[in-house]
Formats: C-alpha cells, sequence, structure tokens
C-alpha cells in the first residue's frame, strides 16, 4: 500500500476545505487535499446567488453591520445555533470578502443608476442617495433585515472557488483529485489520517496526517429530489461517525429550498427573488403575501418551503407528469438584468427545462437542498472525541445554523469558518506531534479491505436498488413535514434496508481494476446509517423549530428543546444513540419571534447569568 506523509490532509476539495489549506500552505505547513473529482468541480461552484456580509455598500444595505447580521442568522437559525459561533462569523465575514476580493474574485460592483431594485413587487431607482462606485454590491436574500448578500452574477461558488483554487496551485499544495476517503486512521484518542480509495486504479492509499480536516460538504443524496451533486454522499460525515467516538450534531435539521426546478431538481438561485422575482400558482395568482405580508417570497427558506408545500396541498399545483409544481416568474427583471445578473438560471432553464426565463414561467417546487447537521465541532473546527480531528463546511455542525440556514450564509461560512479555522489549525500544529500507529494504519485498512471483500462476494441486492429506497423513504416519511407514524415507518424500512446492504453485490460482473460501481457501493451502508440518525433525531426531537416541522408538535418548545441533538454510532448497533448538548453558551439575543412563519412558542427560563449584552465585541 502507497503512504503519504503530511501536516494537514483534507479530505474534500471545495471551498471550506480550499480555504482551510490556504491558511496552512501559507503558514508553512505541507496540505495535501483529496477529492473525488477535480477540485474545481466541487460542488461549491454550483453555489449561485451569493455570501452574506454586512458591507452595506448598496442602497438598500444601508445601516447594516455584523450586529444586524447576527441578529437575522440567529432569527434565522429558530434560536437554535449556538450564538457564539454566530456572533464569530458575522464580526469575521466582511473581512473574509474583502480578502477574496484581494484574491481575485470578481464581485459584482455598485455602479450607480444602474441597479433596479424592487421592494414589495415595485421596481425603483436607488436615486435618493448616491450609492459608492465600485463597491462591493449586495442583492436582497430570505430572512434578512438587510440586502447584504455579496454576489458574481449568479455564479458565485463558481467564481470563489476558482479563485481559491488558484491561490492553492500558487502555494503548492498537492492535489489528489479522484480519490475516495474511507475510513479515518485513528485509535480511539488520536485522528492520524485517514485510507482512501484511488479511483483511477482501486488501491488503498494510506495518508498519514498530523491533523486531517473533514471538508466534504453535506449529504445531500439521502434524498431522491435534491439540489446537490452526486458527490454529496456523506462520505465524510460516515467515516466520523463509524469511529463510534466523534458524534454528528443536529441531523435532524435538513433545509428544502423554495426552488428547486422540475423536473431536473437543479436549483435557482433565491437571487431570482432576491432581486424582485415572485412566485405564481396554477391561477398565476401571486400567493406568497397571503401568507407572509411582510417578508412574502423573502421569509426564510423553511418557511417559504413550508407554505408552498401547503398552498399545493391546498390544490394550487400545477400539475405535470413529474408531479405537482408551482411557478417562478422572473419576467419582469427584463432580458437585461436576467442575461446578466441571473444568466445561470437563464442558462439552467433554456438548457435543462426548454424555458425562456425572459418570456416564460419557470416550474419550480421545495427541493432537499441542504444539511444543517453534520460531524459537531467546537468553535475552533475540533472535532468532538478525536485529537487531530476538525472539520469545515457543509460537512460539520459548527453551529451557525441551527434549525435554518439563511440563504447565502452557507457560501459566506465556507470561506468565514476556512479562515477561522484554518488559523486554529496553525495554531494546534505548532508544537503538535504524534506518533503515527502502524496498528491503527493495518486495522483501518483491513477494515476497507474487508468491505470490499465482502461486496466482490455479496449475493444481495445491488447499489443502486438500495440507493433508490433509501431516498424514497427520505422523501416520503423524513420530509418538510413530519410526524411520529411517519418517521417511525421510515426508520424501519431504513433498518430493513441497513441490514439487506450487508449482503450487497456488485451488478456489473467486474472483480477486479477501479470498479466506478464499488465507488458507490462502499457509501451505501453509511448513507443508511445518516438516513437513520437524521430520522431518529426527527424522531425524538417533538417539537417544531426552523426546517425542522413536526405536524403532531407545532409549537416550538424552548422550554426543552434548546439543545443540539449528538448521534453516535456503535459497531453493529441498529441506531445511533443520542445524546443532547445546551445549543448556545449564551445567549445575545434571548429566544423570540422571528418576524415571519410566527407559530406558537412554549417558553422556557433563560438564567440571567447566560444573557449577555447585545453588540459586537471587537
Ligand atoms: O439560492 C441560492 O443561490 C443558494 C444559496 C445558498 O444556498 O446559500
Amino acid at each position: 500500500m502507497r503512504v503519504f506523509q503530511t501536516d494537514v490532509l483534507c479530505m474534500g476539495a471545495g471551498l471550506a476545505g480550499e480555504r482551510v489549506a490556504v491558511e496552512a500552505a501559507q503558514a508553512g505547513f505541507e496540505v495535501i487535499c483529496l477529492s473525488l473529482v477535480p477540485p474545481k468541480r466541487s460542488h461549491s461552484s454550483a453555489a449561485m446567488g451569493g455570501m452574506q456580509a454586512a458591507l452595506g455598500n448598496s442602497i438598500m444595505g444601508d445601516g447594516d453591520n455584523p450586529d444586524v447580521h447576527f441578529i437575522d442568522t440567529v432569527k434565522g437559525s429558530d434560536w437554535g445555533c449556538d450564538q457564539e459561533v454566530a456572533r464569530l462569523f458575522a464580526d469575521t465575514a466582511p473581512v473574509a470578502m474583502r480578502e477574496m476580493a484581494f484574491l481575485g474574485v470578481p464581485w459584482s460592483r455598485v455602479v450607480p443608476g444602474e441597479h433596479t431594485y424592487y421592494k414589495g413587487g415595485k421596481p425603483f431607482q436607488a436615486t435618493e442617495k448616491a450609492e459608492n462606485e465600485g463597491l462591493i454590491h449586495s442583492r436582497a436574500f430570505g430572512g434578512t433585515a438587510k440586502w447584504r448578500t455579496c454576489y458574481t452574477s449568479d455564479g458565485t461558488g463558481h467564481a470563489v472557488l476558482f479563485t481559491l483554487d488558484n491561490r492553492l496551485l500558487q502555494l503548492g499544495v498537492t492535489m489528489h483529485d479522484r480519490t475516495q476517503a474511507e475510513a479515518l486512521i485513528h485509535d480511539g484518542v488520536t485522528c492520524m489520517g485517514c485510507i482512501a480509495r484511488d479511483l483511477r486504479t482501486g488501491e488503498l492509499v494510506a495518508y498519514m496526517a498530523r491533523v486531517t480536516l473533514i471538508a466534504t460538504g453535506g449529504y445531500g443524496r439521502i434524498y431522491r429530489a435534491t439540489t446537490n451533486a452526486v458527490i454529496c454522499d456523506g462520505g465524510g460525515q460516515i467515516t466520523a461517525l463509524d469511529t463510534g467516538v466523534v458524534p454528528l450534531g443536529n441531523m435532524e435539521a435538513v433545509q428544502f429550498h423554495p426552488t428547486g426546478t422540475v423536473p431536473t431538481d437543479i436549483l435557482v438561485t433565491e437571487g431570482c427573488r432576491g432581486d424582485g422575482g415572485t412566485l405564481l400558482d396554477v391561477n398565476e395568482y401571486r400567493f406568497m403575501p397571503d401568507y407572509e405580508p411582510e417578508k412574502a417570497e423573502l421569509a426564510s427558506r423553511d418557511v417559504v418551503s413550508r407554505r408552498m408545500t401547503e398552498h399545493m396541498r391546498k390544490g394550487f399545483g400545477v400539475k405535470s407528469p413529474y408531479g405537482e409544481h408551482l411557478w417562478l416568474d422572473i419576467r419582469h427583471l427584463g432580458e437585461k438584468h436576467i442575461t446578466t445578473n441571473l444568466r445561470e438560471v437563464y442558462d439552467i432553464s433554456t438548457h435543462f427545462l426548454g424555458v425562456n426565463p425572459i418570456h416564460q414561467l419557470i416550474p419550480v417546487r421545495p427541493t432537499h437542498h441542504y444539511s444543517m447537521g453534520g460531524v459537531r465541532i467546537d468553535k475552533d473546527g475540533a472535532a468532538y472525541g478525536l485529537k487531530g480531528l476538525f472539520a469545515a463546511g457543509e460537512a460539520a455542525c459548527w453551529d451557525m445554523h441551527g434549525f435554518n440556514r439563511l440563504g447565502g450564509n452557507s457560501l459566506a461560512e465556507t470561506v468565514v469558518s476556512g479562515r477561522i479555522i484554518g488559523q486554529k489549525v496553525v495554531e494546534f500544529l505548532r508544537g503538535y506531534d504524534v506518533n503515527f500507529s502502524t496498528a491503527a494504519t493495518r486495522q483501518a485498512a483491513q477494515g476497507v479491505q474487508a468491505r470490499i471483500d465482502a461486496l466482490l462476494k455479496g449475493t444481495g441486492d445491488d447499489c443502486y436498488t438500495l440507493r433508490n429506497a433509501m431516498q424514497d423513504i427520505m422523501m416520503e416519511y423524513v420530509g418538510i413535514f413530519r410526524n411520529e407514524a411517519d418517521l417511525k415507518t421510515g426508520m424501519a424500512k431504513l433498518q430493513e434496508l441497513l441490514k439487506r446492504s450487508q449482503n450487497m453485490r456488485l451488478a456489473g460482473g467486474w472483480t477486479a481494476g477501479p470498479l466506478p460501481e464499488l465507488s458507490m457501493a462502499m457509501r451505501i451502508p453509511g448513507m443508511i446509517r445518516l438516513s437513520l440518525c437524521t430520522a431518529y433525531g426527527a424522531l425524538m426531537r417533538t417539537e417544531s423549530r426552523g426546517a425542522h416541522a413536526r405536524e403532531d408538535y407545532p409549537e416550538r418548545n424552548d422550554r426543552d428543546w434548546l439543545v443540539r441533538t449528538l448521534a453516535y454510532w456503535k459497531e453493529g448497533d441498529a441506531l445511533p444513540a443520542l445524546k443532547y448538548e445546551p445549543a448556545t453558551p449564551w445567549y445575545e439575543l434571548p429566544p423570540g419571534d422571528r418576524g415571519y412563519g410566527s407559530g406558537k412558542i412554549i417558553a422556557g427560563e433563560i438564567p440571567a447569568e447566560k444573557i449577555r449584552p447585545l453588540g459586537r465585541k471587537a
């Protein structure tokens, strides 16, 4: 087996992984990044609308500052987030955006008199106050008091990823793409790297590292209808869960985006609604103001997705061979705006849907989009349970998003948390040595080899059958609205699938070489375990908070549920063990009403010593 040794091993080379890698490499440490795909094709490149940072440059961002961003983020999370982390994030975001400009991101800029703004569906020009020409512009996104989403047209993730990846090349970071991490090397106390599979040859490779970072993105592919790329298979979370000592946080917190396209499930950005687009029903009636008079289409995603679903359940959906949907209308934004600021939406609509959005409506419905849950880390990015293991980005539960992430806060999180955690990794590495254990390495490699051997001998279902069944169960029983009966049914079906996955076979008939089918087959049992963590966490959380909406417990219960779920999985168990910890160490913003999507709240007592004055500390 080939063995590589390095200071930092980044599992995943999307924005979060690359931002940590930049920090470590700039400090002189050796870094190897692993990626399933060429890094510029990481899923970060699909992020469209932008990154939130309180720069306050455009007229509609006037008066913005990190305190307002912090408040929006906490409200967005439905008070499920760690407020210390949300504060750190909001305070750091402006500098992180300017840093990206310095590295070369071509942000869309303020051009006075050029931008048409929409409020309540009505256009107006920013004439009453001169805007600062040339500064980083921002657009509106859901659940925000100010327009603060910095963007590069609607290809923000693409632009930032290309910039960071070029920086890695300058810094001489080693990139091993087409490599699939399969197991962490650890002794129950310390993480020492991982065993990975080279997808070109099929051989196993050992990576020994002083610091291992999980930055593999989300696990959206446990759902059938998701905006996530096929590589968002939860690989990093699975390796953490499989250690038995590293927990996953808040796996039940799953976001559906209001505007996945039908039938392709490709995202069209919230920037469409931020820029003035509206949602229409079968009668081409704009229904959102009836449900949310204040914010309408720009309430937070969990609220808009629920309202859309409710509206379709009332019979106002558009029937299609691909199921019911609603319409997104951006026609009034005009050709120039659409082909400049929403040009990817234009391309996606014309190429994948055969719809010209300058003249036609775009078919949309709520579609799985984001995982607030992930590898539980502390505010420095260190994973619970294993020394030397860190995580960042969507792979992690840091936890600034709580039970609903605001649009534009995840792309911002990648570079903000990447910067902060990268600096903490550098501090950690100074003066830290690890004794690499050949026994731990051999044990991890033998475990992976045993899984491969079992698949080569298996006689049961193929991985595609099991994957499809898992995805359908998650859609049907662990979706936007949840209840006890559905969750129990879903869990029973998932447990049955988990058993069947122990005897999977490879349908392609290959027995040697890179075996592409093996890559997916290796993931399936782990993906089913992630699904069970999600479903079980959702069953046990007997309240509704953010994106976790229980029909049988519709109130947000601050008395009993201001906690984060931690899911551990011991080898051989049929279910995760769940533990709980306080959602936040202290409150700058004590629980209250979000101001949109209002529902009943069961209030709890917050001890006075846990409340801090609101306001930026730095
Ligand atoms: O709608 C969007 O552009 C998605 C952004 C996000 O998920 O933050």
